[in-house]
């Protein structure tokens, strides 16, 4: 058993600590880069979404970690409310908050990366640039995905300081 909870804290903290570093990466410095890269900054997003594992790679880490996480809870808490919400309180307020952080990715930041992708597609399949229509529904999908990295980025540190409290 204890190899096991040790396995699970290992695979907890491994995907947790690529899913948030990633996420602070993206808000921090790789957003504002390529808002300020002007004209060209919806063709970079693009470029990342459609042409790398960008989005499946952060998907699993986020989903590794909540199960692991939920694995790990089950084996140290046992979702006894007596534990839950008295001593193990901060851990519950964590977990909470980085369950949102992933339904936020997939919610917003996923289904705007999916809307990027078909767009890409299209656009692809045409002679000549993204229209001004295509061209404005890719700035809005590019701020819907930096809306979203910003409210996971705050409720990935939420967590974080419930995890380690
Ligand atoms: C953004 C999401 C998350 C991050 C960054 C994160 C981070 C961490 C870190 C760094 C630890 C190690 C703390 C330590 O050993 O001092 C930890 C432990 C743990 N996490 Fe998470 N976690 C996240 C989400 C979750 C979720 C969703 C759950 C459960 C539903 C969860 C359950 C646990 C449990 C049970 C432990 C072990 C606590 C202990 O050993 O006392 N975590 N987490």
């Amino acid at each position: 058993m204890d190899s096991y909870i040790s396995l699970l804290h290992l695979i907890h903290i491994f995907s947790a600590i690529f899913w948030v570093g990633t996420t602070l990466f993206m808000v921090a410095f790789l957003e504002p880069a390529i808002h300020a890269s002007g004209t060209a900054s919806s063709q970079v997003m693009q470029k990342l979404v459609n042409d790398t594992r960008f989005s499946l790679v952060i998907a699993l880490s986020g989903l590794l970690t909540v199960l692991s996480g939920l694995l790990l809870y089950w084996q140290i808490v046992g979702f006894e409310t007596a534990v839950m919400f008295t001593t193990r309180l901060p851990l519950t307020l964590g977990a909470v908050a980085g369950i949102a952080a992933a339904i936020v990715g997939t919610a917003v930041q996923g289904r705007a990366s999916a809307q990027m992708v078909a767009l890409g597609q299209q656009t692809a399949g045409q002679n000549g640039p993204p229209t001004s229509e295509q061209q404005s529904q890719l700035t809005a999908l590019q701020a819907t995905i930096q809306r979203g990295s910003r409210l996971s980025a705050i409720l990935m540190v939420l967590a974080v300081i419930g995890m380690t409290l």
